[in-house]
């Protein structure tokens, strides 16, 4: 999750306003910063790696000139966070700068058709194929906007574009496909931003721009066209009263719930993966002789869900481990044969980096899973994938937990199809659900919000709860039960439901609320059974159920429901956003900041 900003003055200098803005939308990622502007017909560019602050003692990003211009603020996905990698991208002629927000999926193969086009290429990043896509075109004698049409009728993937160019020195030239884009309109400026943070203390006049859409903008105003057939749109902007804080948060009350909204965007980036590093970890997994899937907390949740998938698609066993157990369980066994896969949001995690460098002075592979390219655990990882969540402000993980699921789920069925342990007719059908699984999150939280604040009301009160699920489910018990406590500090329980009755379920007494995650999958059977025997004792039951599965639903005081068809191996996915929705509400009726839970931080680094 990248931030770009462009602004047209009718007098004065764009740069301190870019860097500004720049500095406004900080949050959508730090690892370099970027601008360009024109100036007497001339490109001036200033970017180099490294936060905001840094950047601009080292380069005094407030002096270029020029009263038109572009910037970013990067959050790495494709190449590592250095100079050459950071926006703005210019072509060959350094006639076009580009700043981009999204992913190209197919920038590799559009990289070597231009490079055998005589193009010189710089950088590692996707968004480099763009100006030189743009360049091809005004080759051909196009004007800019015909040529960002054509341009970007090659590309797969999510952009929010901005392009300036000497060739037409009095606009800014954008395009939107799936990445958000604003345009702000002043009273002597006309600006474009990925969010309305960037541009609101200059301006509150907002218009924003809509998937498939074009818009170009000078200091009188803007225009918008549809990519697809150039239709022009007539669009007023809408009066805007958010505070700053307000507008960071998109709205929101608080960056959990922005981030639980966010998911199913986060789910279709993390679909968008680079192929050849899937295929290198798939070749790691298959000849490993024993997997660890090595995580703490929410990460080692997703571990845990990940052992079903691999085990059920791929026929593979895993051990899932928390990673400050790792070294005293494990430690002794690890050796040239075994495989660790590290999985880290941060990439910091000490714990997690102190199992994988016991791991590597043992000779073991070690493969990375984590959201910030440029981590340690980067560095120290035979093979990396990123999981493409952008940045998560809220200290309770919630996007990057789905976003985890999801990229080991596609890690399990290539290893599936690797190994041809599941037939083709049910790795398409998984392949074709995956792909569904943005869309099924969009309408869990579009439509369960409000349910989830009702369940809240009514439990707000409870002592202890219990979070119960079996086979995959019992990983989404995990995490329910986790989001539940850290933020909302109700003190709960989570277990595998068959194993409840070994024990915990002489905690019940009347009224004791008792969440099952019940997806209709091979368990669902002997669920029904656990349900039965909590209720016959009085527990209160809530159920996350299938659409239509009268079963539980008659049986549950209370039920969230899923739509139907979600396979099981993916069903944590979706199953676990009412609970990561339930636990904010919890927090909101207690009286609790969500977003900054007591005693936790963000990335733990100490061990
Ligand atoms: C819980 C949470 C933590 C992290 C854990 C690992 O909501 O966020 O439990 O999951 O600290 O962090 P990473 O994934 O960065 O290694």
């Amino acid at each position: 999750m990248c931030g770009i900003f462009g602004c047209i003055l009718k007098n004065g200098e764009a740069a301190p306003i870019i860097h500004a803005a720049l500095k406004r939308l900080e949050y959508r990622g730090y690892d370099s910063v970027g601008e360009a502007t024109i100036h007497e017909n001339k490109l001036f560019i200033k970017k180099d790696q490294g936060k905001i602050d840094d950047v601009h003692a080292r380069h005094n990003l407030d002096d270029i000139p020029g009263r038109i211009g572009v910037g970013h603020t990067r959050w790495a996905t494709h190449g590592a966070p250095y100079q050459t990698n950071a926006h703005p991208h210019i072509d060959c002629a350094g006639q076009v700068a580009v700043v981009h927000n999204g992913v190209i999926e197919n920038f590799a193969e559009l990289r070597r058709e231009l490079e055998e086009l005589g193009h010189v290429l710089k950088s590692k990043t996707d968004t480099e194929v763009i100006p030189h896509l743009i360049e091809d075109k005004l080759k051909k004698g196009l004007t800019i906007l015909e040529a960002l049409s054509q341009a970007i009728n090659r590309l797969e993937g999510s952009y929010a574009i901005a392009v300036v160019s000497v060739r037409e020195p009095n606009k800014i030239f954008c395009a939107r496909k799936e990445s958000p884009l604003v345009v702000g309109v002043g009273e002597d400026a006309v600006y474009c931003a990925s969010d309305i943070t960037a541009f609101l203390p200059l301006t509150n006049k907002v218009v924003v721009i809509e998937n498939g859409e074009l818009v170009a903008i000078d200091d009188k105003g803007y225009e918008i066209r549809k990519i697809a057939d150039w239709t022009p749109v007539s669009r007023e902007p809408e009066i805007i009263d958010w505070t700053p804080k307000m507008a960071e948060k998109q709205g929101y009350p608080h960056f959990m719930l922005k981030e639980i909204y966010e998911q199913p965007q986060c789910l279709r980036n993390t679909l968008r993966l680079q192929e050849p590093y899937l295929e290198l970890m798939t070749a790691f997994l298959d000849r490993a002789g024993e997997v660890f899937l090595v995580a703490c907390g929410t990460s080692y949740h997703a571990c845990v869900a990940a052992s079903y998938m691999f085990s059920k698609l791929a026929f593979l066993a895993t051990h899932p481990i928390i990673a400050s157990e790792f070294v005293e369980q494990h430690g002794k066994a690890v050796n040239i044969d075994s495989t660790v896969l590290a999985v880290s949001q941060s990439g910091e995690t000490a714990d997690t980096l102190a199992a994988v460098e016991h791991a590597r002075l043992r000779a073991a592979t070690v493969l990375g899973l984590t959201n910030v390219v440029g981590s340690t655990l980067t560095r120290v990882s035979r093979v990396y994938v990123c999981q493409q969540s952008g940045p998560e402000v809220g200290v309770a993980a919630t996007k990057t937990f789905t976003s985890q699921l999801c990229m080991l789920a596609q890690l399990a069925l290539r290893l599936a199809k690797k190994r041809g342990k599941v037939s083709h007719v049910e790795i398409e059908r998984l392949e074709e659900k995956l792909e569904q699984v943005p869309g099924i999150a969009e309408t869990i939280v579009q439509s369960q919000g409000e349910r989830l604040k009702q369940l809240a009301k009514k439990y707000r009160d409870a002592r202890c709860f219990f979070f119960l699920g079996r086979g995959i489910s019992s990983a989404t018990a995990l995490e329910g039960r986790l989001k539940l406590l850290e933020i909302a500090y109700a003190p709960s329980i989570a277990y595998a439901a068959g194993e409840s009755k070994h024990g915990p379920i002489s905690l019940i007494e009347p009224g004791f609320p008792v969440i099952f995650v019940c997806p209709k999958d091979e368990t669902h059977k002997t669920i029904v059974g656990n349900i039965m025997e909590m209720k016959a004792r009085g527990a209160s039951i809530i159920a996350i159920v299938e659409e239509g599965d009268e079963k539980i639903k008659s049986l549950a005081d209370d039920y969230i429901e899923i739509v139907k068809g979600v396979p099981e191996v993916l069903s944590p996915i979706i199953y676990v956003i009412p609970l990561q929705l339930f636990a904010y509400h919890m927090a909101i009726e207690r009286g609790y900041d969500p977003d900054m839970p007591r005693n936790l931080a963000k990335s733990v680094t100490v061990k």
